[in-house]
């Protein structure tokens, strides 16, 4: 492994676009390949054991490619298959989604009163509550699946009357309705998607609430990561590239992309790649 190659990042489709952009702020100098397994999201509603064999044959396209490190930019895939990765790749390393949000959040509640949305697969594993109550024993965890999130999100519905009914069905009875008191303040973004929120759940739950948002943590531990294990990319008068794989739509994911990302994404700058089925681990 030698640090003058690509990161790879994979998520389920073109959220993990967040992660993506968080990289690229932080790391500029990195160059990037960035899979989406289009052809078989959400992973948010499957089972552990789909997730965690989809994980793995993407994150075999991604080490074949002969990436330095893997972002594990999905939460679901986070939540299910970080140490099932680890064990199938040593030596490389992998940074996930959930441990650097959880640890984020244990910081910034002011009372430790945490509350996280994600999807509902994620939600399952109770990963978010033991890497939270890891970072911050005292804290009192709640998790809200909020699959509605990501169609809404991906329909570019981001604002108005129907997200705002949504994001208080979700989440009032434990933003707005309880006393002050007992009311969490904290709300940690543990899906890919739900950056794109942030203006409306501001607006809905007022400033009280801290947002914590796991792309940007994240990006802070693959900068963290890469110094240690000496991957930073050598200093380059060339631009970092950023290479695109789908498992399926290409101009889908290039159209939807305009919500996660402020740069545009040509649909045929896109490769469309088939993920081998890997009948040890699968299942
Ligand atoms: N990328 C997924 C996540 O962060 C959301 C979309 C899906 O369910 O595949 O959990």
């Amino acid at each position: 492994m030698t640090a003058d190659k690509p990161i790879g990042v994979f998520d389920s489709g073109v959220g993990g676009l967040t992660v993506l952009k968080a990289l690229r702020e932080r790391l500029p100098g990195e160059s990037l390949i960035y899979l989406g397994d289009t052809a078989r999201l959400p992973y948010g509603t499957k089972s552990a054991a789909t997730v965690s064999a989809y994980a793995l044959q993407a994150a075999d396209a991604l080490v074949s490619l002969g990436v330095k490190a893997l972002v594990v930019a999905d939460n679901t895939s986070s939540a299910h298959a970080l140490d099932v990765l680890r064990a199938h790749f040593p030596g490389l390393p992998v940074v996930g989604v959930v441990e650097p949000g959880a640890v984020a959040a244990g910081h910034a509640s002011p009372h430790g009163r945490i509350v996280v949305i994600a999807t509902e697969s994620a939600v399952r594993t109770g990963t978010y509550p033991r890497s939270i109550l890891h970072a911050r024993p005292a804290a009192r965890v709640a998790q809200v699946p909020c699959q509605l999130f990501v169609s809404l999100v991906e329909e570019g519905i981001v604002e108005g009357p129907i997200a705002e009914q949504v994001a208080r069905h979700y989440l009032a009875p434990l933003l707005l309705d309880p006393p002050d008191s007992e009311r969490g303040d904290c709300l940690l973004l543990g899906c890919t998607h739900f950056p794109a929120l942030v203006p409306l759940l501001r607006r809905v739950f007022g400033p009280k609430v801290v947002i914590v948002d796991s792309a940007t943590t994240t990006a802070r531990a693959v900068e963290e990561v890469l110094e240690n294990r000496h991957l930073a990319a050598p200093a380059s008068d060339r631009p970092a590239s950023v290479r695109y794989l789908v498992t399926d739509a290409p101009d889908r994911f290039a159209r939807v992309s305009k919500i996660f990302v402020p740069w545009a994404i040509a649909p045929d700058g896109i490769e469309t790649i088939e993920l081998e089925t890997l009948p040890e681990t699968a299942g």
